[in-house]
């Protein structure tokens, strides 16, 4: 089967979605890195988030893998790892913007069905359940406060150069940006089951969706 996890920025989802599949010996797919690594080709070649055609040859002509790999996936953009590079700040205040494009979601989306093809897999984002994925036989919506998000993010950061505040107000402006979008927003799909990790530890959410997991097989 498929497990499809979606849900807004910072509510926990790779982590989660990483240790369900572990335990369900399945293949982790996290799509967000997908875009980032689109996003780190764009900023490369100097594309701006605005020029739809030149990101539309911009994928039409990139080779995105993702791998199992120590820190729970190896992402390869043409052959180079990238893993740590997608997830600057920069790459994060970008990304959002790059996604909203459609030639980006369709050549993405064309991969991640590829992928998922063979089932067996946990994959998480923000449209998989409501569009990439519409028959997984398990989907998730993921969610916690925007507060609750925030801190858990400050806390990975460790990063004295930002404040909690302003952290939140950027998170705050990318779900807004992800669920206002035209093409395939941040939504819950009708089928999905939702799960807010605001009073939860990680072990608690996985322990949760596995057993959810198990119903469906
Ligand atoms: O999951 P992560 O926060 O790394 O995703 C980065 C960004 O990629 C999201 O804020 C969103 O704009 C975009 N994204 C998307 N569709 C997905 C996964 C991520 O638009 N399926």
């Amino acid at each position: 089967m498929n497990v499809a996890i979606d849900g807004p920025a910072g509510a926990g989802k790779s982590t989660v979605a990483r240790k369900v599949a572990e335990q369900l010996g399945y293949v982790y797919i996290d799509t967000g890195a997908m875009y980032r690594a689109v996003t780190l080709a764009a900023n490369r070649a100097g594309i701006t988030s605005d020029d739809t055609e030149a990101l539309s040859a911009l994928v039409a002509d990139l080779h995105i893998r993702l791998m199992p790999g120590e820190q729970g996936q190896t992402v390869l953009l043409n052959g180079e790892d990238v893993t740590e590079g997608i997830r600057t700040r920069a790459v994060t205040l970008q990304v959002s913007q790059i996604a909203s494009h459609e030639p980006v979601r369709i050549r993405l989306v064309e991969l991640q069905r590829e992928l998922a093809a063979s089932k067996g897999i946990v994959m998480d984002g923000r449209d998989i359940g409501s569009h990439v994925l519409p028959d997984a036989e398990l989907k998730v919506f993921l969610t916690a406060s925007v507060g609750i998000r925030a801190l858990r993010r400050f806390k990975e950061l460790k990063d004295d150069s930002i404040t909690l505040e302003q952290l939140e107000q950027e998170i705050a402006e990318r779900d807004a940006s992800d669920e206002k979008r035209s093409i395939s927003p941040l939504i819950r799909a009708q089928d999905a089951i939702v799960v807010d990790s605001s009073e939860l530890t990680i072990d608690q959410v996985v322990a949760l969706i596995v057993d959810l997991s198990r119903t469906k097989m």
